[in-house]
């Protein structure tokens, strides 16, 4: 008898949780040589630095944090530069969670369908960022052209990324092949700085190094 074929279904909900220790967990995963907690510092600290030199943030700017999770980058880029973060996160826990960590009036959260309505009504924002975001999606070109769509002409969009894809699916992290970072400069937004997270000591060949670079949206 032949094999049976078999396809992984992808996970829609895989990102809703229900306490803060899990979505940290969840978001940030501990390894042999580093914690959730140690990772959630360090790469933060870090994030908020480059973040800071990409987009010289004004406390003027109005920026997306696309797939916030509960808000750890949001929180340090108010904190730090006293500007505006919009929270967009396709799991509704994740956003209940970040309002209460991020705990401002600078911050505020939307669904991806309540988004795409602000934008028909004319939102633009002036940077975006996805930190281990597209990576996860189910079809990144969706998050793409809704990305592409939102940035002022001349936004930055800053990216970290695994360098291949891991969808959660049924059978466990499925990479589907896509090459996200030859799509992004599909959707007019072309590279202004190549990087690497060079922070983790367990990616110890540079080629798996998580990539973390910074993209123009054309004028
Ligand atoms: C690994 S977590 C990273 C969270 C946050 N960016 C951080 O670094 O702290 C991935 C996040 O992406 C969100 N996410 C996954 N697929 C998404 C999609 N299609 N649209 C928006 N958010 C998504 C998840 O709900 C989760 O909060």
């Amino acid at each position: 008898m032949a094999d049976e074929q078999k396809y992984a279904n992808y996970i829609p909900d895989f990102f809703e949780c229900d306490t803060v220790d899990k979505a940290r967990e969840i978001i940030l995963t501990g390894n042999d040589t580093m914690s959730t907690e140690d990772r959630w510092r360090e790469e933060t600290t870090f994030l908020a630095e480059e973040m800071g030199r990409e987009f010289n943030i004004t406390s003027s700017d109005l920026i997306l944090d696309y797939g916030c999770g509960i808000g750890r980058v949001a929180k340090a880029l108010i904190e730090r530069y006293g500007c505006r973060v919009m929270g967009l996160d396709i799991s509704a826990s994740m956003r209940k969670m970040a309002l209460e960590y991020v705990n401002s009036q600078q911050f505020s959260v939307v669904s991806p369908q309540d988004f795409d309505l602000l934008v028909q009504g004319g939102l633009r924002v002036d940077h975006t960022y996805a930190i281990w975001v597209l990576q996860h999606t189910y079809d990144p070109r969706v998050e793409l052209s809704r990305i592409q769509s939102s940035l002022k002409p001349g936004g930055r969009f800053y990216l970290v990324n695994e360098p291949g894809r891991c969808v959660p699916c049924d059978m466990g992290w499925v990479n589907d092949g896509l090459d996200i970072f030859k799509l992004v400069p599909t959707y007019g937004l072309q590279v202004v700085k190549e990087g690497r997270i060079t922070l983790y000591p367990m990616n110890r060949e540079s080629d798996k190094w998580p990539v973390a670079n910074t993209y123009q949206r054309e004028g």
